[in-house]
């Protein structure tokens, strides 16, 4: 028997509001042309005032949890990760965890942007398997349209709100379900490419998503080609082993370069972006919940989860569900 972190339930959540390219054009100089054709996004949704990334988090956390059957009592651990805490303390784990009803439990957010759900799966994964906690709630939820310059053409049309949770469960299994392998990188020499130009310790303000897009799209590839080879090389699978991959959300021509570096077809990837647009750290939990929900990903299949963000930060993780 091997004591392994797995899947147990998925959720998401989404805002009220969806906005289509073309609501966009009425407020940027853009066009739906320009949007679909340079990323594959139509929609992204928005959060209103009264929806935060804690009250997204905790409306996903509640679906999980009811996914997985269980209460908010049973959780030990509940990772929030996010670059856009409702506020800059307390961590918004905590905010979800007084949402929930969750009872004296570890609560702590993680702020690796994009890759921020497998960062906060990584760890998860080790504080399970060390015994930290039986069950716990990893969370990716943002809400970015906060932090957007609505003046800027070159990033406002990139990216949505939502939030997506798993929950993980130690269990001892005699086969190989559950997480088996991850990796996490970073790069803190790039952390101008792609920043929030404000921040408690600088400005004092909360500032707003600068980024050098085309040199991040080809950071983006290269090392999500690279990472996503590491991964399958540690539980010695290939390519033609894998039955799904939830690739980060931030681009269409990003995950199919991506998809195609490593000879994956365009039928096992699941694509939210048109959608969703970027959700950052929600992209990934809300596309696994989509393709859990609508039956594609199911007991038994072989998933490998990947993003890449600011920092640069990246990561992957494979796991049987
Ligand atoms: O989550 C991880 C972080 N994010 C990413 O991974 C995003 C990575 N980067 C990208 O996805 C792409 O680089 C973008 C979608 C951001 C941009 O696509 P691109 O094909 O690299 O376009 P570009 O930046 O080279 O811009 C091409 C043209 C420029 O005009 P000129 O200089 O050629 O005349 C831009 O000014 O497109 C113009 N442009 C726009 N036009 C209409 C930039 N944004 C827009 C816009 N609407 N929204």
């Amino acid at each position: 028997m091997t004591l392994r972190a797995i899947l147990a339930g998925t959720g998401s959540a989404l805002p009220r509001t969806r906005v289509s390219n073309a609501e966009l054009a009425t407020r940027v100089d853009t066009s739906d042309e320009w949007i679909v054709e340079r990323t594959g996004i139509r929609f992204r949704h928005i959060a209103e005032p009264d929806e935060t990334t804690a009250t997204l988090g905790a409306d996903a956390a509640k679906q999980a949890l009811a996914a997985a059957g269980l209460e908010p009592a049973d959780i030990g651990l509940i990772i929030v990760a996010t670059a856009t805490p409702d506020n800059t303390f307390p961590a918004s784990a905590t905010k979800v965890q007084a949402i929930l009803g969750a009872p004296d439990c570890i609560a702590f957010d993680v702020a690796a942007v994009c890759s921020g759900f497998l960062y906060a799966v990584s760890v998860a994964d080790s504080m399970l398997r060390t015994g930290a906690a039986k069950h716990a709630l990893v969370i990716g939820s943002e809400t970015f349209s906060r932090i957007l310059d609505w003046e800027d053409r070159t990033t406002c049309v990139l990216f949505g709100d939502g939030a997506g949770a798993a929950v993980l469960s130690a269990k001892d299994v005699d086969d190989d379900q559950g997480i088996l392998a991850t990796r996490l990188h970073a790069e803190g020499q790039y952390c101008d490419m792609l920043y929030v130009d404000g921040g408690p310790s600088t400005t004092g303000t909360v500032g707003h998503v600068r980024m050098q897009g085309r040199e991040v799209f080809r950071h983006a590839v290269t090392n999500l080609a690279s990472v996503l080879g590491e991964v399958m090389a540690d539980v010695g699978l290939s390519a033609d082993q894998i039955d799904w991959v939830v690739p980060h959300q931030a681009n269409k021509r990003i995950i199919d370069a991506t998809a195609k570096k490593l000879g994956l077809p365009a039928e096992r990837v699941v694509l939210t972006v048109d959608q969703h647009a970027n959700t950052s750290a929600a992209s990934v939990p809300l596309a696994l919940d989509l393709a859990v929900r609508d039956g594609r990903i199911k007991r038994g299949d072989l998933v490998v989860l990947e993003a890449m963000g600011g920092g640069f930060t990246w990561g992957a993780a494979v796991l049987r569900v």
